[in-house]
């Protein structure tokens, strides 16, 4: 039997998450958005395409959290994005909102479910969709390393002129501006990073990665990131539908690791069909390690400002 995919939030990421699922023929999708028509017209559109680009997965809208029944995953992408001058963080009460009400439909329906989580500020949703759900945090990951990774990986192919997929790279914390990129473990067709790039070009990686969504929405003007935020979430419910266990840099619930408690913050973890398998500690330097709290506590001081 196929698998079933909810996308909660049928916009810019939503609508990529739900066709990168259908072209990967993940399984039969439902697309779930609160504005009318919308979801059924876009997931018509999306069924269309697939006499010719050759995928059997069926795809349909809803405006109806009974007709997502029975979903194995669920991809939470539903919020506001951010605009210019906008930051993560001001999205938070709004989101939270919305995310719960999300959390509490998909929870009615589909028990089971494992939880995607894509709405900002991150980790601070999986934090919502962890409480309102009662689900171990086995079941409830959040989209954000394997995105900021992707971008350090991008960044490094530029700066070297060399295929992206030579590049291994490792960014960790919270989704936010103080995200730990770490160039010391980053290679590049197996050679280390910092013997091929000067420091101060490192740096200026880094800190372009850091803000890498920043620069997305600034070129954009009236939106965020969505190609590269819907592969990485497309990455996430291949590696749990095919139980593939791809150790993948994602937002999980700590208890204890990197000294990290009680809070959602991005970390290696192998992802199968029970959801976030294990959690893997790399070991980090004094400095990584007193960044990578520092990340953690950011997203901490936001949590406590729930209003929800
Ligand atoms: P968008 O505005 O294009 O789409 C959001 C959709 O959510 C809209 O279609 C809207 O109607 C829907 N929606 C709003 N309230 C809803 C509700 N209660 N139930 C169901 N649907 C609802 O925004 P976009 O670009 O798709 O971004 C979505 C979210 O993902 C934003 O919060 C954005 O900041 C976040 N994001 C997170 C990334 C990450 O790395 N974690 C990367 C990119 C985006
Ligand atoms: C990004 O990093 C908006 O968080 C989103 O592109």
């Amino acid at each position: 039997m196929r698998k079933k995919i909810t996308v909660i939030g049928g916009g810019h990421v939503g609508e990529h998450v739900a066709m990168g699922c259908a072209m990967k023929e993940l399984g039969d999708v439902m697309l779930l958005d609160i504005v009318e028509g919308m979801p059924q017209g876009k997931s018509l559109d999306m069924f269309e395409a697939s006499p010719v680009q050759g995928y059997d997965s069926m795809v349909k809208g809803t405006n109806d959290y009974a007709d997502t029944a029975g979903s194995d995953v669920v991809v939470i992408t539903a919020g506001l994005a951010r605009k210019p001058g906008m930051s993560r963080d001001d999205l938070q009460n709004k989101n939270a909102g919305i995310v719960k009400a999300c959390t509490e439909g998909v929870m009615k329906h589909s028990p089971n479910a494992i939880l995607v989580l894509v709405s900002n500020p991150l980790d601070v949703m999986c934090y919502v969709a962890k409480a309102v759900s009662g689900l171990p945090r086995e079941k409830v990951v959040g989209m954000a390393g394997i995105l900021d990774t992707a971008r350090f990986r991008s960044f490094i192919a530029m700066e070297l002129g060399v295929s992206v997929e030579s590049i291994s790279a490792l960014v960790l914390g919270g989704h936010g501006d103080a995200m730990v990129p770490l160039p010391r473990l980053a290679t590049v067709g197996g050679i280390p990073l910092p013997e091929l790039i000067p420091q101060d070009r490192i740096d200026a990686l880094v800190e372009r990665t850091a803000k890498g969504g920043g620069e997305i929405v600034a070129l954009l003007k009236t939106g965020s990131a969505y190609y590269a935020p819907a592969a990485a979430a497309v990455e996430m419910v291949e590696s749990i539908l095919h139980d593939k266990k791809k150790i993948l840099p994602c937002a999980t619930y700590m208890e204890g690791e990197y000294g990290v408690n009680g809070t959602f913050v991005g970390v290696p973890v192998m992802l199968g069909a029970a959801g976030v398998e294990k959690v893997y500690e790399v070991k980090l330097n004094d400095k990584e390690t007193a960044m990578l709290q520092a990340s953690a506590a950011a997203v901490k001081e936001q949590q406590e400002k729930l209003d929800v």
